[in-house]
């Protein structure tokens, strides 16, 4: 397995190599036990349900405009991977099947591929034949900031023939990890300046399943952010995941097991810091796609699912469990008495219990 340095490398501290990180990510990502110890919040929303639902499932419809692409549901496929051999097949399922879902396919952190072109293949090839109808190219936080940022953003966006940018902020998981980079400052700074050398291409940004809080969506929104995923708590955790890669890692990462805005709270405070201003994705931790109702009924206009993507994509059974989520969301939404997936809204909301800690103030 390749090991760049830039990755894996031995580190300053005299702390033992790691083995490749993209590679442990995929394998330790199918683990019970990076999950976080709280749940999403969405077993306590109930969607309102009508017997008479007044029309015919088949005449649901379940498509919509999101970043100026027409999907065919509401959904993507979050970023995961790219940059090792073992994420070609994966990411060349997750493309198919996205391209035959029409549904948006998010490509893993482009490092990599910015310091190797060569590893192409191992994200996507932009002359398939089959084209998702949106693909969203991926930066981290370290890969924005600084002077050259918005010219890695072109140059990967160039690369992938993205149709929009992510960028992920994972403060904690880089906290966790031994080779982590926590330094932070001017990484909004350096969003804005992407935001502005990529336009009219949509820049969004997302957490990776600890929720992105209202005052950063305030601050995001200010610099010109087309779309905001919040990536909540209740799913993969990022602070687990990584303790599992490293002895040193794993007492550190213990204590946050239930770190984070869980997935329902995060959409609500977000939605009314987004309104107007930002396309809104809900996900972390969504199993279906009743989960997938739930977050556009409380504002997010997709839902996007990674871990259990993954899953499918490593069992090769990607199809089956897409045509079951896009069916879950027809049959909640029809059920609802929604004419569309668009129609979904606060009033599809029967029952809404927030986790204990937020109910008190209302989430
Ligand atoms: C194997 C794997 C690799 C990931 N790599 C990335 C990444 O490169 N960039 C990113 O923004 N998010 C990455 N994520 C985070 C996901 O996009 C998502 O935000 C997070 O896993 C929460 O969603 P889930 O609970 O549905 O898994 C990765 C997730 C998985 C499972």
């Amino acid at each position: 397995v390749p090991d760049p340095a830039t990755e894996t490398g031995m580190l300053a501290s005299g702390v033992e190599p790691l083995r490749d990180r993209k590679l442990d990510h995929l394998e330790l990502a199918r683990r019970p036990d990076v999950l976080h110890r709280n749940d999403t919040g969405l077993d306590g929303v109930h969607l309102r349900h009508r017997a008479l639902p007044g029309r015919s499932l088949e005449s649901v419809e379940t498509a919509v405009a999101v970043l100026g692409a027409r999907l065919s549901a509401p959904l993507a496929l979050s970023s995961m991977t790219g940059g090792v051999e073992d994420a070609r097949t994966i990411n060349c399922r997750l493309a198919d099947a996205a391209a035959r879902f029409g549904i948006a396919f998010g490509l893993g952190s482009g490092r990599r591929l910015l310091e190797d072109p060569t590893l192409l293949p191992t994200y996507y090839d932009p002359d398939r034949a089959e084209r998702p109808p949106l693909v969203f190219a991926n930066l981290g936080a370290s890969q924005v900031r600084g002077a050259d940022g918005p010219a890695r953003a072109e140059q990967l966006v160039a690369m992938l023939r993205a149709d929009a940018l992510f960028v992920h902020l994972n403060p904690l998981q880089e906290a966790i990890q031994p080779e982590g980079e926590v330094n932070f400052d001017g990484v909004l700074e350096g969003i804005a300046a992407i935001v502005e050398r990529l336009a009219p291409l949509p820049v969004g940004v997302k957490e990776v399943g600890f929720g992105l809080a209202p005052e950063d969506i305030e601050l995001l929104c200010g610099v010109g952010v087309a779309a905001i995923d919040v990536a909540g708590s209740g799913g993969t955790n990022w602070a687990l995941l990584e303790g599992r890669r490293h002895p040193a890692a794993r007492d550190a990462a213990q204590a946050f097991a239930d770190w984070g805005l869980p997935t329902v709270v995060a959409l609500r405070r977000a939605r009314p810091a987004a309104a107007g201003r930002a396309t809104l994705i809900g996900s972390g931790g969504l199993r279906n796609g009743v989960d997938a109702a739930k977050c556009l009924a409380l504002g997010a206009q997709a839902a996007a699912f990674a871990r259990p993507a993954l899953l499918a994509s490593q069992e090769d059974r990607l199809d089956e469990w897409l045509a079951a989520v896009v069916r879950q969301l027809r049959i909640a939404t029809w059920l609802t008495g929604a004419r569309s997936v668009r129609d979904l809204d606060e009033s599809a909301v029967d029952a809404l219990a927030l986790p204990q800690p937020w109910s008190e103030d209302g989430g």
